[in-house]
């Protein structure tokens, strides 16, 4: 299986705690994030978008960096890792959607993709002015089908004349092109989001579910090898889980305790309300996972809690899952987190038996 890491582009990581690792987003931070990964072997990093925080004590993301800029810093600095960032479709126009992307592409050589965002949090653009109204809870694919129809026209020919309902081109031209197909990326669970990605994208991630219970994403990936099928494209599934980790069982899960002990019960609830927003019958959006109370304070994103032995048996696990292409993993500290991973857990992992760290490969 793959493996990468959802990096701390915003304060705290995704601990919604005041007792977890207090610290702010810089560069330096994720260079030294990435940089690790790169060390160790990982295949991957991703970048959010987020553009307005949760507020509370611990003004849980009201500090966050943008995607795009990070990740061409990021791309300048890594020689092997493969970087993807994250497109707020309704902010950012397609046409230069694209050529921020071919110019990390250009930066990176060959290593960088989009996750493309329809966005479910209405304060992030009404903030701006440019939120289109909660009829957009329900077209929001269809928005983002002609969004990505723009870029895949500039990127493969360099012109769109694509003339949608949400966007008109005309003789758009975009030069230079890519240096290799741009590898897409979507996390939409509802069936739009699935249809959407089954038809556009390359990826698609996923928000794991529980606590250590590594395997209890299958049937989402069943449900989006499904939507693929009809389409006939080849997509590959990869589920975001948080590691807490220690040299024992006992240490590990007494950390998880003492950051669920200080949940920042003000932000949790402003997520909370977030999730529920769109009220439509029929929403089959997977945020409503986020509304569930007992485990908000880590986004209620699977946790896999252990020691690294334990940790690396359940990431094994979940090879066996049809569909899936690996992991995008979260840590309380990411610097040393990631070094864990690649120091203590990665060696003990069947899955990951290919992998020689960056140093060993180079010698
Ligand atoms: C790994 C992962 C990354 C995501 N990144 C972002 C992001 O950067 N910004 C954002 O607004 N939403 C993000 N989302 C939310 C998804 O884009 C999507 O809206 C959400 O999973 C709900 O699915 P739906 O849109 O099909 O209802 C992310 C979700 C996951 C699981």
């Amino acid at each position: 299986m793959e493996v990468g890491v959802f990096i701390p582009i915003g304060n705290n990581g995704w601990l919604i705690s005041s007792t977890s690792p207090q610290y702010k987003p810089s560069f330096d931070l994720n260079r030294q994030v990435v940089q690790t990964a790169e060390r160790h072997g990982l295949d991957f990093v991703l970048s959010m978008i987020k553009l307005r925080g949760f507020g509370g004590p611990t003004e849980f993301w009201d500090h966050n960096l943008d995607s795009l800029t990070l990740m061409a810093g990021l791309a300048a600095v890594t020689s092997r890792i493969r970087l993807f960032a994250t497109v707020p479709t309704l902010a950012v126009p397609p046409a230069i959607a694209a050529r921020m992307a071919v110019t990390i592409d250009s930066i990176s050589q060959g290593r960088f993709g989009l996750n493309v965002i329809t966005g479910w949090q209405r304060p992030e653009y009404s903030q701006m002015g440019i939120w289109p109204g909660d009829h957009y809870f329900g077209r929001r694919y269809d928005y983002a089908s002609e969004y990505v129809r723009v870029m895949r026209e500039l990127w493969e020919t360099g012109v769109s004349d694509f003339r949608g309902e949400f966007f008109q081109m005309e003789d758009c031209r975009l030069s230079p092109r890519p240096s290799v197909p741009m590898k897409l990326i979507c996390a939409g669970q509802s069936a739009a989001g699935m249809a959407f990605t089954a038809e556009w994208a390359d990826y698609n991630f996923c928000l794991g579910i529980g606590f250590n219970t590594p395997t209890a994403c299958a049937p989402t990936i069943a449900r989006m090898q499904e939507a693929a099928a009809k389409t006939g494209r080849a997509i590959s599934c990869f589920v975001l889980l948080m590691v807490i980790t220690g040299e024992t069982d006992a240490e590990a899960h007494a950390k998880w305790e003492h950051y669920r002990g200080g949940a920042d019960l003000e932000a949790v609830s402003w997520m909370m309300d977030q999730a529920a927003a769109d009220t439509r019958p029929n929403a089959d959006t997977n945020v409503r996972q986020l509304t569930e109370a007992d485990r908000a304070f880590n986004f209620n994103m699977g946790a896999l809690v252990g020691s690294y032995a334990t940790v690396a048996g359940m990431l094994d696990e979940m090879d066996a899952i049809p569909g899936l292409g690996g992991v995008m993993l979260t840590f309380d500290e990411f610097i040393s987190g990631t070094d864990i991973f690649g120091t203590c857990i990665q060696p003990l992992m069947q899955s990951r038996r290919h992998i020689q760290p960056f140093a060993e490969a180079a010698e």
